[in-house]
C-alpha cells in the first residue's frame, strides 16, 4: 500500500478515536512537506475544525500524537500553524525503494485492448524544403508527447500529414526545370530535401528580381507581383499538377522521392518517427468531397462566384473559405480530408495535433467544422500549440534564407558534445565508436533537453553553448550523473556486490535518502501529470531535480566505502533505481542516458 494511503486510512480512524466522527478519503489532504520544514508529509487540518471544535494548532496535535502512538509509519511529527508535518518511519521507506526496484518500469502505464486510442500528429512538413529549428521543437514536443500518453496506459498512433502539393512544391519544381541542368543528389551529393529547397530558395530569388525589374519600369509592387512570369508558370504548373499531367506527376514524384530520403535521415538522427504517414496529395480530394457533402446538407453555402464557405459568425467566428472560385482546395480543405481517413483508418478516441501557435485559429475552425460534419472527436480534438523558437542571434524565417537547418544544428551539437568532452578528457581511453555514440547521445541529449524543459506554450530562445553546460539543468548535466551512476555499479559489479531482489531491512537512513526515496516515488504521479497536462516539461524537470538530490547524497555519502554492508546495499539500490528513473524519465522525452562519460 502506498504510503499516503495508510497514513490516510490512519486520519481518518484518528479523527474517528478523538471527535466520534467519520470524514471520508476525500476529506484527508496529505501533500508533500515544504523544503523548509521538518517532516515528508503534511496533513492539512483546516477541513477538521468544525469536527474538533478545537484551534488548528490544537487539532493538529492531537491528531499527530493518535498517529504517532498508533500508526507505526509515523515516526514523529510537529505542528506549523494549521499544518501538521509527519515524518514518515525507515521502514516504510525501505519498504518503499524495494517495491521501485522490483518495478523495472516503474511508474508507466502499460495500454491494454481497451485503453483510449489516441492519434498525435506532429512534424508535417512542406515538402519545399528541409526541416527547421520549428520543425525540432515540434518533433521532439510529439515524439515526448506520444511517449507520455503511451506510459499513461494510452494506445498511440503517432502519424504525420506531408503536405506535398501545392504552389510551394511547385516553385521548387519549376526552378529546378529552369535552373537546375538536372541536378541530383547523388551527382551534387547534397541531401535530397537540401537540394530541393535550395531550388525553392533560388526560385524566390528569381521571382524577387522580376518583380523590381517590373517595378523599375513603373508597376506598383501589386501590380508586379500579377504580373510576374515566373510566378504565372508555377501556377500553370500547379493546375497541369490537379489536372493529373504525366510529365508534371513524374518530377513531382522524382522530386518529392530526393525530400522524403533526406527527412527520413532527419528523423531517424533525431529519433523520432511515425506509424502512419498521410499525404495531402491523397487527402485534399477527400476534403472536396467532404465539403460538397457538407454544402449538400446545408452546413455550408456557395457564393455567387462558385466558391464554398462556411459561416461561424454563430460561433463568434467569420466565413471562412473551404473551395475556391475555381474549385480547387485550400489548406483547410486538406485538414477535412486527412481527419476523414484518419477516421476511416483507426477508431480514434482523442485527436492531437501539434502544431505552432500561428495556427491557433486555423484548428479552432477545423474541431468546430469537424463537429458539424459529425467526426466525434472533432469537437475534442486538442491543438497542442506551441511557441516559437528562436537562436539567439534572432528570428529564424525561411524565406529569407536565414533558416537553421535541423540537420546543420544536430551537426553542429554533436561537433561541440564531442570537444566539450574532449576538452574535459571525458572521452580518454574510449573507442573510437564509443566516442561518436557520446558525443552524438550528449549532443542531441542537450539540444533535445533544452527545448523540452520549457513549457512549450511560451516562445523561447535556443541557446547552444548554454545546452551543453555540464553544469546546470541541461541534459549532459543529467545524462552525466546517469554515467556516474553505472559507473559506480560497474565497479561494485567487479567486487563482487550486486544488488538483491529483497533489500535489506534493518538500515537506519539519512534524511537525504529518505528525502530521495520520496522524490524517486514521485516519479508515478509527475508521469500522469504530464500526460493529463500534456506538458514534457514536468517530467525535464523532474529529472533535473531528482539527479541535483542524487548528487548532493553522492557528495554527502560515501557508497562503496561504507563499512556497513546493508547501508552500502541500500545505497547501492538506491543509486541504481536514481538511474532507472532517470533512464525512464529521459527515455519519455526521447533523450538516450549514456552508460560512460
Ligand atoms: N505543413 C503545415 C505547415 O507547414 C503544417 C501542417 C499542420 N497540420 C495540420 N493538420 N494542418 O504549416
Amino acid at each position: 500500500m502506498k504510503i499516503e494511503d495508510k497514513i490516510g486510512a490512519s486520519v481518518i480512524e484518528a479523527i474517528h478515536a478523538l471527535y466520534g466522527q467519520e470524514v471520508s478519503p476525500a476529506q484527508v489532504q496529505l501533500q508533500k512537506t515544504k523544503k523548509e520544514f521538518e517532516g515528508h508529509l503534511t496533513l492539512v487540518v483546516f477541513p477538521f475544525l468544525k469536527i474538533s471544535r478545537k484551534a488548528p494548532e490544537a487539532t493538529a496535535q492531537e491528531i499527530g500524537a493518535y498517529l504517532k502512538e498508533h500508526e507505526p509509519a509515523v515516526a514523529a511529527f510537529n505542528v506549523i500553524k494549521g499544518f501538521l508535518n509527519l515524518t514518515v518511519a525507515s521502514a516504510c521507506w525501505v519498504e518503499l525503494l524495494d517495491s521501485i526496484h522490483a518495478d523495472a518500469r516503474y511508474g508507466l502505464t502499460d495500454a491494454t485492448d481497451r485503453s483510449p486510442l489516441v492519434m498525435i500528429e506532429y512534424s508535417s512538413p512542406n515538402t519545399n524544403k528541409p526541416l527547421h529549428l520549428g520543425h525540432v521543437r515540434n518533433n521532439l514536443l510529439g515524439n515526448a508527447l506520444a511517449n507520455i500518453l503511451a506510459a499513461n496506459g494510452n494506445r498511440v498512433v503517432k502519424t504525420n500529414i506531408v503536405n506535398d502539393r501545392g504552389i510551394h512544391i511547385c516553385k521548387s519544381m519549376l526552378a529546378w526545370l529552369k535552373y537546375g541542368n538536372g541536378e541530383t543528389p547523388e551527382s551534387s551529393g547534397k541531401k535530397g530535401d537540401h537540394l530541393v529547397g535550395d531550388y525553392y530558395v533560388a526560385f524566390d530569388k528569381h521571382y524577387k528580381a522580376e518583380v523590381a525589374e517590373l517595378m523599375e519600369k513603373g508597376m506598383t509592387k501589386e501590380e508586379a507581383e500579377a504580373a510576374s512570369p515566373l510566378m504565372k508558370e508555377a501556377r500553370e504548373m500547379l493546375v497541369k499538377w490537379e489536372a493529373g499531367d504525366p510529365e508534371v506527376r513524374a518530377l513531382w514524384k522524382r522530386m518529392n522521392s530526393w525530400v522524403y530520403a533526406g527527412f527520413d535521415e532527419t528523423y531517424r538522427m533525431m529519433g523520432v518517427g511515425f506509424d502512419k504517414i498521410y499525404y495531402e496529395s491523397e487527402t485534399y480530394l477527400e476534403g472536396k468531397e467532404k465539403v460538397l457533402e457538407g454544402l449538400e446538407k446545408g452546413l455550408f453555402y456557395r457564393k455567387e462566384d462558385g466558391s464554398v464557405w462556411a459561416d461561424l459568425t454563430p460561433e463568434g467566428l467569420d466565413q471562412k473559405l473551404l473551395l475556391r472560385a475555381d474549385g480547387t482546395s485550400v489548406y483547410m480543405t486538406q485538414d477535412i480530408g486527412t481527419a476523414k481517413l484518419r477516421f476511416r483508418d483507426y477508431p480514434i478516441d482523442k485527436m492531437i495535433y501539434v502544431v505552432g501557435n500561428e495556427q491557433n485559429y486555423h484548428f479552432q475552425v477545423l474541431s468546430i467544422l469537424l463537429d458539424k460534419l459529425g467526426f466525434e472527436w472533432g469537437k475534442g480534438l486538442v491543438h497542442f500549440s506551441y511557441g516559437m523558437v528562436e537562436l539567439p542571434e534572432g528570428k529564424m524565417k525561411s524565406r529569407e534564407g536565414t533558416v537553421v537547418d535541423a540537420d546543420d544544428l544536430m551537426a553542429e551539437m554533436i561537433a561541440t558534445a564531442r570537444e566539450t568532452s574532449t576538452e574535459l578528457g571525458k572521452l580518454d581511453g574510449v573507442s573510437r565508436e564509443e566516442a561518436d555514440d557520446t558525443a552524438r547521445i550528449v549532443g542531441l541529449g542537450a539540444l533535445k533537453y533544452f527545448i523540452l524543459k520549457v513549457d512549450a506554450r511560451k516562445n523561447m530562445t535556443f541557446n547552444p553553448k548554454e545546452s551543453i553546460d555540464f553544469n546546470g539543468n541541461t541534459g549532459p548535466f543529467i545524462q552525466y550523473t546517469y554515467a556516474r551512476i553505472r559507473s559506480i555499479l560497474r565497479k561494485a559489479a567487479e567486487a563482487g556486490l550486486t544488488v538483491p531482489a529483497r533489500l535489506p531491512e534493518n538500515v537506519e537512513l539519512s534524511e537525504k535518502e529518505e528525502g530521495l526515496i520520496q522524490l524517486l516515488a514521485d516519479f508515478a504521479g509527475v508521469v500522469r501529470q504530464a500526460g493529463t497536462d500534456y506538458n514534457p516539461s514536468i517530467i525535464a524537470n523532474y529529472c533535473y531535480d531528482l539527479v541535483k538530490e542524487y548528487n548532493q547524497f553522492y557528495h554527502d555519502f560515501s557508497i562503496l566505502r561504507e563499512e556497513n554492508e546493508n547501508l552500502k546495499l541500500f545505497r547501492l539500490a538506491l543509486s541504481e533505481n536514481v538511474g532507472k528513473i532517470v533512464r525512464l524519465g529521459m527515455g519519455l522525452l526521447g533523450i538516450e542516458v549514456p552508460e560512460r562519460m
